[in-house]
């Protein structure tokens, strides 16, 4: 069971305050560091594909080896929506991190226009074509119309389609869209959930302790 905090371009709790917390933290770059420093498990939010090169604005696997740092988000849907990421970038992100050692959360899901055309399961298909298994690679499923949106999946839809991406690529797949403290327990009762990503509620220390707390007590 993975929950992992995505402080998206926030500035996130005081990594010392979640030192207790067997837990993943996304933070922005210039935190990174810090919650190294915490000992923390610390993912970086995307990563090149490239070891070095002109590339404004990027960072590259050996790079966040360097500063202590354990794997990296790729493919977020607010990488796709506002960064022009494709299915195409995203895979050779995750490859170039994979082989340079580092672990991976590759993000898929539909926008609401795609499940309400009954494109689900078309998409993912898509999105996971690009990806090959590989022992440090965890899948996160973020439908796209409950990130930030107070909206969530139901325990039984996030629980079809872990089961679809998994009957396509058989590995963990962490849910992410609006997980809260208050509906944690519920997805993550769900078999084929092996974890949570969690925005907003990461922002806030009670919040992200109590979702690693109801993930603590779901038996193994
Ligand atoms: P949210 O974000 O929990 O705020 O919906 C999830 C994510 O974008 O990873």
């Amino acid at each position: 069971m993975i929950i992992a905090g995505n402080w998206k371009m926030f500035r996130g709790p005081d990594p010392y305050a979640l030192q207790e917390l067997d837990a993943v933290v996304c933070p922005p770059y210039t935190r990174l560091r810090d919650c190294v420093d915490a000992g923390l498990a610390t993912y970086a939010q995307n990563v090149h594909w490239e070891p070095e090169g002109p590339y404004t604005g990027e960072i590259s696997p050996p790079m966040l080896l360097e500063l202590g740092v354990a794997g990296s988000l790729v493919g977020h849907s607010e990488r796709r929506q506002y960064f022009g990421e494709t299915d195409d970038t995203v895979a050779k992100r995750a490859r170039a991190a994979l082989d340079a050692g580092l672990r991976v959360i590759a993000c898929v899901g539909e926008t609401r226009g795609e499940r309400e055309r009954g494109e689900t399961e078309e998409v993912l298909r898509r999105q996971l074509s690009v990806l090959e298994p590989h022992p440090s690679l965890v899948l996160a499923y973020e439908p796209v119309w409950a990130i930030g949106t107070g909206l969530t999946a139901t325990p039984e839809m996030a629980e079809e389609a872990h089961e679809f991406i998994k009957s396509i690529l058989d590995l963990p797949v962490l849910y992410g869209g609006s997980v809260k403290p208050d509906n944690a327990a519920g997805l993550l009762a769900q078999s084929a959930v092996d974890g949570a990503l969690v925005g907003g509620a990461s922002l806030d220390v009670d919040s992200f302790t109590a979702i690693c707390q109801a993930a603590a007590r779901i038996p193994s």
